[in-house]
């Protein structure tokens, strides 16, 4: 579990996080969404430790990161697991390569143990026969495989993702997002997923923090979001009249079945 506790954070005394708060539960996917530059990497930033915030705490299992010393720091960033926007592998290492490298930076495994726990994970991230290819031999969903297979790779206890799903087709997208929510409940992770996508809002929206402006505008899950008032939100995530449609089809839909 992460808890948030009204962290601010401004650049150059321009506030960019405005007191936030909020509580992100293990098993489940956390959704971080909001327009661009709303405040949503700056955010995510200070929660692994990249920014320091002004202001507020935020505490892993009621650990305040801000206050730890180093080495338990450390330990704890160990614990954290990162898919990076565009997955961010190392284009010259292979795909085996790649994922072992957290292994190669932190753990003492033997050669033949790491090799065992690279097969694992890419086994379970569905990924098998690619161990010597080079990320530019594999495909975009490819990609992100790989890329989530090296975040779990140490076990971590929280996942973060950066847009799992910029620039890949809707079926692929959804592959994806079904692998990170079964690996969270599977792990008992705490995830946390910055999106955009309206297809993972639906799919694996356990838990939605909607961002606007540096504040924590609204907050519920997929069923919850079919229901809100709340404007901004609406147009930001129903923008198409179709989606719109959608919308209050399953509003009508739900309102029958309270009958
Ligand atoms: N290192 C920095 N120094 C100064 N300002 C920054 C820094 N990083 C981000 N900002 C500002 O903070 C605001 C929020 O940026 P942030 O990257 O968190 O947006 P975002 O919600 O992630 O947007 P996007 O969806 O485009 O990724 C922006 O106005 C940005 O210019
Ligand atoms: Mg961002």
């Amino acid at each position: 579990m992460i808890e948030l506790k009204d962290v601010k954070k401004s650049f150059d005394g321009k506030p960019i996080i405005k007191g936030v708060s909020m509580v992100m539960e293990a098993g489940k996917c956390n959704l971080i969404i909001g327009a661009s530059g709303s405040g949503k990497t700056v955010l995510t930033k200070c929660i692994v430790g990249l920014f320091k915030p002004d202001e507020g705490e935020i505490l892993f299992e009621n650990q305040n990161i801000l206050q730890l010393e180093k080495k338990e720091r450390k330990e704890l960033r160990q614990q954290i697991g990162m898919l990076f926007q565009g997955s961010a592998l190392f284009d010259s290492m292979t795909v085996e390569q790649n994922v072992m490298f957290p292994l190669d930076m932190f753990s003492n495994m033997s050669i033949n143990e790491k090799k065992k726990r690279v097969n694992d994970v890419l086994a379970r991230v569905n990924l098998k026969d690619s161990n010597k290819k080079l990320p530019a031999e594999i495909s975009g969903g490819m990609k992100k495989r790989v890329g989530i297979a090296r975040a779990i790779v140490l076990n971590p206890k929280y996942l973060f993702c950066d847009e799992p799903n910029s620039g890949l087709d809707p079926q692929t997208s959804l592959l994806i997002d079904k692998l990170i929510k079964e690996i969270t409940e599977e792990y008992q992770m705490t995830t946390v997923v910055i999106t955009h996508d309206m297809n993972s809002v639906m799919e694996i929206g356990d838990h939605i923090v909607y961002m606007y402006n540096g504040q924590k505008r609204w907050e519920g899950n997929n069923q919850e979001i079919i229901h809100s008032k709340d404007e901004m939100l609406n147009k930001f995530i129903f923008a198409s009249q179709f989606l719109q449609d959608v919308k209050e089809m399953r509003m009508e839909e739900d309102k029958q079945k309270a009958k």
